[in-house]
């Protein structure tokens, strides 16, 4: 199939164009390498370019018969989302708009659409599932409920099938060793603690020890790249047989908290890392667990990696025998300040 991966270059649409290939598929990669590394892509036809522009796409749908869109090109970062969150809004809901007209007047009905736990905002139950309600608490998170809303609003008015994927914690790497994760800026959590063990200068800041969680601090949902990957090809799958319109949530529905995280990727890769407590970042729930017993039930989805010690493994692997990251990614300013 032909498959048209917006934001390949990005971590986990990186891990998707691989996985495509591996499987004997065409990627047609569109990507304006704003976060997106050029040296993740393993392969496929690569667009440089924005989902923003009409042109682009309309050329890109009427060239490369693309049968199905995944989409991964948006802004992550919870953080910079609370301080200018217009550059959101434009990048993440408005290119979207674009990129949808472009699929409905050029005949295009299969997507898959990368949404987050971001959406669910302060749990009141935990492990959350997906009729819990939706009060996103950063801008970040209501830029994804806002493009959820527009799909619904798209599949009733135009035909268009969808899948909503809502990843909790994307972490690790793929086991070839050739792509992993990288963002620039980067303030996630699992790359950052790497990269200090390896650096062994770097410090890890903690954002926040006075959570209402067993240690004070955060619990997140770690799900391996490539078990995200394993759940779009079903949710390919999915569409392709006439499956219903469907929400998931992707996550192992295990939390660890911050301090757990580090002492994993302390055990992992043998190098003790320097901690510092800071305040907390705002924008952030202090729990977001998965249940993803829906996905698992209606398409027999099963994580390979369940346990963050193998997940962290894997993004030690990558970043020891890569170094990781572009020496010139910039650690992303300390927003709890
Ligand atoms: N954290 C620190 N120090 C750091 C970086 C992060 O303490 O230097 C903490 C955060 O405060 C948070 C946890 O580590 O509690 C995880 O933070 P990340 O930045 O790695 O990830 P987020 O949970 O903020 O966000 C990620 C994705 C979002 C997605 C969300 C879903 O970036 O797109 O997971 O849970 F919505």
């Amino acid at each position: 199939m032909n498959i048209l991966v917006a934001g390949g270059a990005g971590y986990i649409g990186a891990h998707m164009v691989k996985g495509l290939l591996d499987a004997g598929h065409n990627p047609v990669i569109v990507d304006n390498l704003s976060n997106g590394h050029q040296k993740l892509l393993t392969g496929g036809t690569f667009i440089k370019g924005d989902i923003n522009d009409i042109n682009l796409l309309d050329a890109t749908f009427q060239f490369h018969n693309i049968d199905a869109v995944m989409h991964f090109a948006s802004f992550i970062e919870v953080s910079e989302s609370v301080i200018d969150p217009l550059k959101y809004y434009s990048n993440n809901v408005s290119a979207t708009i674009t990129l949808l007209q472009g699929m409905i007047r050029n005949n295009i009905r299969r997507f898959i659409f990368s949404s987050s736990a971001a959406v669910y905002g302060e749990p009141i139950y935990t492990p959350i599932a997906e009729d819990h309600p939706c009060n996103p608490i950063n801008p970040y998170g209501q830029t994804k409920l806002c493009i959820e809303n527009i799909i619904e609003n798209c599949s009733r008015a135009y035909g268009l099938s969808y899948m909503i994927l809502r990843y909790f914690n994307a972490a690790g790497a793929d086991s070839s060793g050739l792509i992993g994760e990288s963002h620039n800026p980067e303030s996630h959590l699992i790359p950052l603690i790497l990269r200090a063990a390896l650096e062994k200068k770097n410090d890890i800041k903690i954002f926040g020890t006075d959570y209402e969680t067993p240690d004070g601090t955060c619990l997140r949902d770690y799900v391996h790249v490539n078990d995200l990957v394993a759940a779009h090809f079903l949710a390919l799958q999915g569409l392709m047989d006439g499956h219903r319109n469907s929400i998931y949530n992707l996550g192992n529905s295990r939390g660890y908290s911050v301090k757990e995280v580090i002492n994993i990727a302390e055990s992992v890769s043998g190098i003790k890392i320097k901690v510092t407590e800071s305040d907390r970042r705002p924008g952030d729930s202090a729990i977001l667990v998965a249940d993803s017993r829906k996905i698992r039930g209606d398409l027999g989805w099963s994580p390979v990696y369940e346990d963050l010690r193998q997940i962290m493994q894997t993004a030690w692997n990558w970043h020891k025998n890569s170094g990781g990251f572009d020496k010139d990614v910039t650690i992303c300013k300390d927003f709890s300040k």
